[in-house]
């Protein structure tokens, strides 16, 4: 007898619907599954015997075959173990054949038969709503994440006895419903504070400017002067997170396997910092079986990169497709995948080995060639992908000594919020949410300039020698300064501004 069940599986954040057919068969018993599945689908064949036999049920002794279709795609996890031991006792009459035709199944099986919980539901989920599906059973673990997309009844099961039990109307498990504003509250706190920072007046309003807008920023200056305490406080001024950011955002955090059933949204933009020994892999995604990397885990939030030059140079460079097109392909044996890389870059550095160079007080004892070798680890390329340069400075006495407190994280951050309302209400369904994202086609209906400004661009970018990316980056950035201003247009003084925090170059590059 066959039977047909249907799953879902992922190709980087998308999923696709699988057919678990399974034929029982008389012959020699046996049991075999067929359709490209890897080592942990492989293995399910042992979970799902000793489950279903340590649930009272009886496992035939049988020739047992089955097909995960479409056959050409390669298959991972073992979230399969629940469709495929449905398909067995639905096959061996010990359930009805036609009951959950409909639904979806996933959900790994422990020996004792109990359902544990899998990564990546909600973008399976997801999919499996867009192909129509209305009913999903899986692990009551996973259930709260699933209960996220509306139109999906979501069941959460705790063992294959009650899936069978609900089945036959004895014990009826009730959908999971969850409340999406409530998780989208803000829960706790941020710990650090715009307030600590003393003097650096500069630096917080380019690091307001790249929040607004979601723009890179390097950061350069001397030992000690504040550049990784600055960066840390960056999550209190970040804007709020809209549904349609965090969905994205949930998806690839589901897939690594970041959520749990108390936190099944991710409500806050990320924020991730790397240690500088990652390699390529582990920034930019990849591996046998594809994975996000750390720039992937930051979509929508802010990868922190402290230390940049002592970063591994393959990493900086393999960065750079990803930082610029917002997404990153990763092609490998066990398949493509792309992740979306939409990221706010932060970077900080010393201008050279002994950390002084430029330094208004300190002398730098480094040689002409050693701050060159320094500097030119972080490549033209890269740097040019970097919207906002500014140089942190050494703090003065007095500025450290006084009681006055700064400007608050919580009043930057109205300001921040502002803007980027702007933003998402100017770019309503165009599939963007900030001004970094903005593509060439849009920029000539959004960064359009008056005489006085374009005259100034013309003169920075021939004085500075800028290339044609530089020159789109800076109108992005002085789209986000006029909206931190409330102006519709773009005029002079936003372009000055702008120009102003790409004048380093000069300074520490050349
Ligand atoms: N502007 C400031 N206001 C108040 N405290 C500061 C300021 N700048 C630095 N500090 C103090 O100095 C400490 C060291 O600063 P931080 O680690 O951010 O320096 P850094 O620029 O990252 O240095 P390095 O280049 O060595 O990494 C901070 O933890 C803080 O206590
Ligand atoms: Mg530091």
């Amino acid at each position: 007898m066959i039977s047909m069940h249907k799953s879902t599986a992922l190709c980087g954040i998308d999923g696709y619907i699988v057919d678990v057919e399974t034929d029982i068969s008389n012959g020699l018993p046996g049991f075999d599954i067929v359709g490209l599945p890897d080592a942990a689908v492989k293995e399910s064949k042992e979970r799902i015997r000793a489950a279903i036999k340590n649930s009272g049920l009886t496992f035939p002794s049988k020739r047992i075959t089955v097909n995960l279709a479409p056959a050409d795609i390669k298959k991972e996890g073992a979230h399969f173990d629940l469709p495929i031991a449905l398909g067995i006792l639905a096959a061996s009459d010990q359930m009805d054949l036609k009951i959950g035709q409909d639904a979806v199944f996933l959900g790994e099986l422990s020996l004792n038969g109990d359902l544990r919980r899998v990564n990546g539901v909600l973008p399976m989920v997801i999919s499996a709503y867009q192909k129509g599906i209305k009913t999903i059973f899986l692990p009551i673990e996973n259930a709260n994440e699933a209960a996220v997309v509306k139109g999906v009844e979501v069941f959460g099961v705790k063992n294959l006895c009650e899936i069978l039990e609900h089945f036959i109307s004895k014990k009826i498990i009730n959908p999971t419903i969850v409340d999406i504003d409530e998780l989208l509250k803000d829960t706790e706190k941020e710990k650090y504070d715009f307030a600590e920072v003393k003097g650096q007046l500069y630096v917080k309003r380019a690091l307001e400017v790249a929040a607004a807008g979601g723009h890179n920023v390097l950061m350069i200056g001397p030992p000690g002067s504040g550049k990784t305490m600055i960066a840390k406080r960056i999550p209190s001024i970040l804007p709020d997170l809209t549904f349609e950011e965090s969905l994205e955002v949930t998806k690839i955090h589901s897939i690594a396997g970041n959520l749990s059933s108390n936190s099944p949204l991710i409500s806050e933009r990320p924020f991730r910092h790397p240690h500088h020994t990652i390699s390529s892999v582990g920034l930019s995604g990849g591996g046998a079986n594809p994975r996000p990397g750390e720039i992937s885990l930051s979509h929508n939030g802010v990868l922190f990169m402290d230390e940049l030059p002592e970063f591994r140079r393959d990493a900086l460079e393999a960065m750079r497709q990803p930082l610029e097109d917002g997404e990153i392909t990763i092609t490998r044996s066990g398949g493509t995948a792309t992740y979306p890389s939409n990221v706010m870059l932060v970077a900080s550095m010393n201008p050279c080995p002994c950390g002084y160079y430029g330094d208004k007080v300190r002398e730098c004892s480094c040689s002409q060639s050693q701050i060159m070798k320094y500097m030119g680890k972080i490549s033209g390329p890269l740097l040019d992908r970097i919207d906002l340069h500014i140089e942190v400075p050494s703090v003065k006495y007095d500025e450290l000594e006084t009681k006055e407190k700064g400007e608050s994280s919580e009043e930057i951050k109205k300001r921040v919020d502002r803007a980027r309302k702007i933003q998402t209400e100017r770019y309503k369904g165009l599939g963007i949410f900030a001004n970094s994202q903005l593509t060439p086609e849009l920029m000539s209906k959004y960064c359009v300039l008056g005489e006085e400004a374009n005259a100034l661009l013309k003169q920075a970018f021939e004085a500075l020698g800028m290339s044609a990316r530089a020159h789109n980056r800076i109108l992005k950035v002085a789209r986000t300064i006029a909206d931190l201003a409330g102006s519709e247009n773009i005029e002079a003084e936003h372009i000055a501004e702008t120009i102003q925090y790409r004048a380093l170059d000069k300074k520490f590059f050349n």
